[in-house]
């Protein structure tokens, strides 16, 4: 469920007219609703209870600062994987005790800024990692809390640019080799072992994986107990999917996933921490464009939009689906058209949908792309010198411009000319 919902004819961003919006700022933009993250986050808080728990939202889902500033203020925590991430978590307002550290490149520099900037936990990948943090914690007298990310070889039976459980995967260190890497990690002196991590990929559809995945965890919680090791916390990762086109069955709910936390390792004590990003963003963000023409081709018609594969990359990279709707309501009885809705990048790539049914539409129409919050804007790029589209919040009947279109002049003097081109 979420708050984008048509009245009097016209999609609406909670209270707010998707028009009125488009007025203040023009297309494409997008807009992300403040009810629909809030009820997300809810969803996992209700899922986790009674269990001692922290909501940990995958910033790289979505990292506008008031996206996580809403998201901090109702108590979530960020997983960042790299120091920009960690930064603007910062800026956001999450204090660094409800950050996680994720990623399987950190350097030494990010490693130092996280350790005196406040941390909860570094999710180390590796063995080199685990030595280079040990190293760097030494040398500031500091020592650096740790979960050990352990890759459990599972399937997560999803596109498998997005799978990270398998053994084939660069992720984690593999569960066979787990007991002796943590004995490695209790002998270092910069090191403080805390728990165990796993995240076996994103998109899931399915609560199995995520069961044999817990289950594998569990039992790694036991040895190690028994080797000695003060397991407090396990780290779960994120990845519960969401429904992209309405024709798709429905994902499961977090409170199935929730009840599948319990059933695996809901008895062990432990701080249960998640990493959800795209099930807390994904609903709640839309990307709203407008038509430039429609271009009748021999075979087919195309929609040409102003917003292209640089804005919304999940089509052209993933093959995903996204619905995408008419901002100004069909009626019932409305002529169908079927269109392929494609955008103005010079690539045959950068198209949306083949052969889409929408109302007939013309020059200045919108529509909107939906389930686009996770893992749009953070992944736009300025290809084809187009600027990066600008992000909107809206909260009831407020709005407010969340990040800038840039202008052209800044597009440009972000590049110089090199001193022996200059005349
Ligand atoms: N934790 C870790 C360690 C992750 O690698 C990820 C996502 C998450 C949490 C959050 O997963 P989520 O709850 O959002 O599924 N760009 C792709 C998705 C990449 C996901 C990468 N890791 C897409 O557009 O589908």
């Amino acid at each position: 469920m979420d708050h984008f919902l048509y009245r009097d004819g016209m999609l609406h961003a909670e209270d707010v007219p998707l028009s009125e919006i488009a007025a203040a700022v023009g297309t494409p933009f997008y807009v992300y609703s403040t009810a629909t993250l809030t009820r997300h986050y809810r969803l996992f808080e209700e899922a986790l209870s009674p269990l001692p728990h922290v909501i940990c939202f995958a910033m790289k889902a979505c990292g506008n600062l008031s996206v996580v500033r809403t998201l901090a203020n109702l108590g979530a925590g960020a997983d960042v994987v790299s120091v920009g991430e960690y930064l603007k978590a910062r800026a956001a307002g999450v204090p660094g005790d409800r950050i996680v550290f994720s990623g399987v490149g950190k350097t030494r520099e990010e490693m130092r800024t996280a350790l005196t900037g406040g941390i909860r936990q570094f999710n180390v990948e590796s063995e080199p990692e685990l030595a280079a943090l040990d190293e760097v914690a030494r040398s500031l007298g500091l020592r650096a809390p740790v979960a050990i990310r352990v890759n459990p070889d599972v399937d997560a039976r999803t596109h498998e640019k997005i799978a990270t459980g398998r053994k084939e995967n660069k992720f984690g260190i593999p569960i066979s080799r787990a007991v002796e890497v943590y004995a490695q990690a209790a002998a270092m002196k910069g090191i403080e072992v805390m728990g165990i991590d796993v995240h076996i990929g994103s998109q899931l559809t399915e609560l199995e994986p995520f069961e044999q995945a817990y289950l594998k965890v569990a039992e790694l919680t036991r040895a190690l107990r028994s080797q000695g090791h003060d397991i407090r916390r396990l780290d779960l990762g994120g990845g519960l999917g969401i429904p992209y086109e309405r024709s798709n069955s429905a994902p499961p709910l977090p409170t199935e996933y929730g009840e599948v936390v319990k059933r695996t390792v809901g008895d062990l004590g432990c701080e249960i921490e998640i990493e959800p990003g795209r099930l807390i963003a994904g609903n709640a963000g839309l990307l709203v464009s407008s038509v430039i023409y429609v271009k009748s081709g021999e075979e087919r018609d195309f929609l040409i939009l102003d917003a292209a594969m640089n804005d919304l990359m999940r089509p052209t990279l993933y093959g995903a689906r996204h619905e995408i709707v008419p901002v100004q309501e069909a009626v019932p009885g409305m002529e169908q058209r079927l269109y392929d809705v494609v955008g103005p990048v010079c690539e045959t790539g950068d198209t949306f949908a083949r052969q889409y049914p929408l109302p007939a539409l013309g020059p200045g129409d919108m529509v909107a792309f939906r389930s686009a919050g996770a893992y749009g804007a953070v992944m736009a790029s300025e290809y084809n010198a187009r600027p990066l589209v600008p992000e909107v919040l809206v909260n009831g009947d407020q709005f407010a411009v969340i990040r800038r279109r840039p202008s052209y002049d800044e597009m440009i003097n972000r590049d110089s000319i090199a001193p022996w081109l200059q005349s």
